[in-house]
């Protein structure tokens, strides 16, 4: 299946994304306010582009328009969450990984499949970063949803709208090659998000290389079936 494919065969990249500075901090509750409102500011110029090229290959692929909700479009709830914090988002700079991931969405513009492989990621992300936003909401003294919408904008239907998407991507006709085509939009979609935190680009080679020994796949799966259960991967 093609879902497996893409947990499976990602994993390592996984790991290294939630090793990041960012994501790291976050999860530990050791990043400040300022830093989480930097992270939504630059989340917010990546999703705004991610979500109107999506918005083009929904119309280009008819497959794509079926599995893509609009509920899925992230740069809104990003929007509510800066509006939370007064944060005027007119002129908001770019840093270079944010740059970079841009360029490759734009890039990618004539590609839906591999768009479709970097909203599985951004939505994929939704599962751990629920966890994130628990954190976060104690860390600032946040509300349930104030500021942490695009953490969490599913609430309680995260789990199943999750299964849902995977269960239709699965059922989608896609064949061997388009099914490579949204493999790469994944692997891509890992890259850029890793090297957000990066003022170079790495490519995969050289992240699996600077990772290898340490990267431990027992130990990830367990970490991720501490909160979910395995019927529900
Ligand atoms: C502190 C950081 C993170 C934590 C604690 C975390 C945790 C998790 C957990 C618990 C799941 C559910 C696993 C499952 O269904 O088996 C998950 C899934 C996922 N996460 Fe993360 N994650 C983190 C960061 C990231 C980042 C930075 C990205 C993307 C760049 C990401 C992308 C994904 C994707 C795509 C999935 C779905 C996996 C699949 O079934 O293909 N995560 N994560």
């Amino acid at each position: 299946m093609l879902t497996n494919r893409l947990k499976d065969d990602n994993w390592a990249l996984h790991q290294i994304a939630e090793r990041q500075e960012t994501p790291g901090s976050l999860i530990k509750g050791t990043m400040p306010k300022d830093g989480y409102i930097g992270m939504l500011e630059q989340q917010l110029l990546i999703n705004t582009t991610l979500d109107a090229t999506l918005r083009d290959a929904v119309k280009a692929d008819p497959r794509v328009s079926e599995l893509v909700l609009e509920e899925q479009m992230l740069s809104p709830y990003i929007a509510e969450d800066l509006a939370f914090f007064g944060i005027e988002t007119g002129s908001i700079d770019p840093t270079p990984g944010t740059t970079r991931f841009i360029e490759h969405i734009e890039s990618s513009r004539d590609n839906p499949l591999h768009l479709l492989g970097l909203h599985y990621v951004r939505l994929g992300a939704c599962n751990g970063n629920r966890f994130v936003a628990r954190v976060v909401r104690k860390a600032y003294g946040l509300g349930e949803t104030e500021g942490t919408r695009y953490l969490d904008p599913f609430g309680e239907k995260q789990r199943t709208g999750w299964v849902e998407f995977k269960a239709a991507l699965d059922a989608m006709p896609f064949d061997a090659s388009e099914q490579d085509r949204v493999f790469e939009g994944t692997r891509a979609a890992y890259l850029y998000a890793i090297n957000m935190d990066h003022p170079e680009h790495h490519s995969a080679e050289q992240l699996l290389d600077m990772h290898g020994k340490t990267l431990d796949k027992k130990a990830f799966e367990e970490g991720h079936s501490v909160h979910v259960p395995s019927n529900q991967h």
